[in-house]
């Protein structure tokens, strides 16, 4: 099995960007964490980008390969139809994508409080910092 952790946009500047917002752990550092203890057999593949174009072509390759997603789509999250509609082909071809993020955006700015993608998500894990991301390859590896 091979698991996809996809993310969006400023995730990149994690360890420097607001780290009393994200904490202080680089996405280098999260990668390496999530690689520890992981079963036999399983893959991880983590990705970043900052452009939504290719975001959603990772996502149409998760479609097409039939590979779970763990998905922090940050501030795409809140606006982008776009995205929203290549998960919804990951709910149409019955392939699980968890929604997580480092924050609570429920507890944040208003604009934070809307996702387009939970609604087709399986699952949205979220204000548990880098845990968010250990939760969610553990939960896909119960489901798949
Ligand atoms: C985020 C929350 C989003 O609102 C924000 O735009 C991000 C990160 C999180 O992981 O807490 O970039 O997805």
């Amino acid at each position: 099995t091979t698991i996809l952790v996809l993310n969006g946009p400023n995730l990149g500047r994690l360890g420097t960007r607001e780290p009393e917002v994200y904490g202080s752990e680089t996405l280098a550092d999260i990668e390496a964490s999530l690689r520890v203890g992981l079963p036999e057999g399983v893959e991880l593949e983590l990705r970043q980008t900052d452009d939504e174009g290719e975001l959603i072509r990772w996502i149409h390759e998760a479609v097409d390969r039939g590979t779970p997603v763990v998905l922090n789509p940050a501030a795409f999250t809140h606006y982008s139809y776009g995205l929203r509609d290549a998960a919804a082909l990951l709910k149409q071809a019955g392939v699980p994508l968890i929604e997580v993020h480092l924050s609570n955006p429920h507890a944040r700015e208003r604009f934070r409080h809307t996702s387009v993608i939970s609604a087709v998500a399986t699952g949205v894990i979220a204000g548990f910092g880098s845990d968010s991301y250990r939760l969610a390859v553990q939960q896909l590896l119960r489901i798949v």
